[in-house]
């Protein structure tokens, strides 16, 4: 599977790339990372009948809540849905606050979360991690298990993905690449870019 998000994110990281193949290429990685997400979601045997015998199935025993993070987040958030046909939406906003670089939360609204939740934050871009743990602190608050949080982004940088590991270990970490590093302006390299503007040609 590496393979072909390796060749799905070589578009993606092609400056050349136009915006309709940029988003049909989100698009089909964030199929692909919904189903690795899957994997880590609970399951127990279901016995049913089949028009020619019985047997024991399996069934998905967690209910998914994606929360997406404005504004890339959403660019994952259609595959996502298709795959997770039953899930709720939570959405959030940060901004980055230039004086103290902390991420401040401006836009939050989470459905009801109950304890068959699972939640999944999507965001492409794990740069500093900074904003992805703020997001995880905000769940926490609302009484979500660090255990039952995942995140799932296109591409990280390593430091991004060690401050998060290293400030919540229990949260499972789902990437298409984790690149080489950041660069002076908190930019992934050698990257996609601004996965915002050119998923939504705000460049
Ligand atoms: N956000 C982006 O869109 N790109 C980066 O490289 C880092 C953060």
């Amino acid at each position: 599977m590496q393979q072909l998000k390796d060749q799905l994110l070589t578009i993606l990281r092609h400056v050349g790339t136009d915006i309709d193949t940029f988003r049909r290429v989100t698009d089909k990685l964030s199929t692909i990372l919904a189903q690795e997400t899957s994997l880590l979601l609970k399951s127990d045997a279901h016995p049913i009948q089949t028009p020619v015998t019985e047997m024991v199935g399996t069934r998905c025993t967690e209910n998914v809540v994606l929360i997406p993070i404005l504004r890339s987040g959403l660019a994952m958030l259609p595959a996502f849905q298709t795959f997770f046909e039953k899930s709720k939406v939570g959405i959030v906003g940060y901004y980055r606050d230039k004086t103290t670089a902390k991420a401040i939360n401006y836009y939050e609204n989470l459905p009801p979360i109950t304890n068959e939740d699972r939640l999944i934050i999507i965001d492409p871009m794990l740069a500093t991690g900074g904003t992805a743990c703020s997001v995880v602190e905000l769940l926490l608050q609302h009484n979500v298990p660090e255990e039952k949080i995942i995140f799932t982004g296109v591409l990280a940088s390593p430091e991004g993905k060690r401050h998060l590991e290293f400030t919540y270990p229990k949260v499972n970490i789902i990437l298409g690449a984790v690149d080489k590093h950041l660069n002076h302006v908190k930019y992934i390299v050698p990257g996609i870019g601004d996965f915002g503007d050119r998923y939504f040609g705000t460049v």
